[in-house]
């Protein structure tokens, strides 16, 4: 199917957020989203950007759908002690109707472009574990399970902790 992935700009963000909400229901997850599309404008198009986003956006034979976005892959650059520079890739997501019709794998192609011009050697990114549909698709492009190779587990310190161990509040 013909779609154009292009960089999100400002004005995607309400829509870029309403997909956020639709991943987040998919993972049982709605509840853990704090951010609106206010907070995702300043973080990705403010002076220090945190994140970098491309979206699949429908092309001009979808006539009076031409523009509508169908799916997005948000990132951020990272470093490895062991490897250098790397991307991680927070989130891929494509509209239910649209699936299967090549438009995750052209996102994640233009993610791998961008990498690469930015001299990353590797893409880092979680899945979870029920959703094997999407760890068999991920397979399929060539990754590998490190959980599974190395036992690593995927670790978090949540706000309180940040705060306890930042000695807030004593
Ligand atoms: C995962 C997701 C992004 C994939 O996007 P998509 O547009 O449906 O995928 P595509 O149509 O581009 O996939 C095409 C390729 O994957 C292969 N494929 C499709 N389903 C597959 C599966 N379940 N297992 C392995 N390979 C699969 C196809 O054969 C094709 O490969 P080929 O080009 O080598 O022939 C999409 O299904 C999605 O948004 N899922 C819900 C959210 C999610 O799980 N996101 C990822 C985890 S955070």
């Amino acid at each position: 199917m013909e779609c154009i992935v292009r960089p999100a700009q400002s004005a995607d963000c309400d829509h870029v957020m309403g997909m956020i909400r639709e991943i987040a229901e998919y993972h049982n997850l709605l509840d853990e989203v704090k951010i609106n599309s206010q907070v995702l404008r300043a973080d990705g198009f403010g002076g220090d950007p945190f994140y970098q986003c491309l979206v699949a956006e429908l092309g001009p034979e979808q006539g009076d759908k031409q523009g509508h976005l169908i799916g997005y892959a948000l990132f951020f650059f990272g470093y490895s002690v062991n490897t250098g520079r790397i991307i991680y890739l927070e989130n891929l997501y494509v509209l239910s109707e649209f699936r299967g019709r090549g438009i995750g794998k052209k996102l994640m192609s233009e993610v791998a472009k961008v990498a690469l011009a930015r001299g990353c050697v590797e893409m880092k990114f979680t899945v979870v574990e029920w959703n094997g549909r999407a760890l068999a698709w991920y397979r399929h492009l060539g990754a590998q399970d490190k959980t599974e190779a190395g036992g690593w587990h995927s670790l978090e310190l949540g706000a309180k902790a940040l705060h306890r161990l930042a000695g807030e509040g004593q």
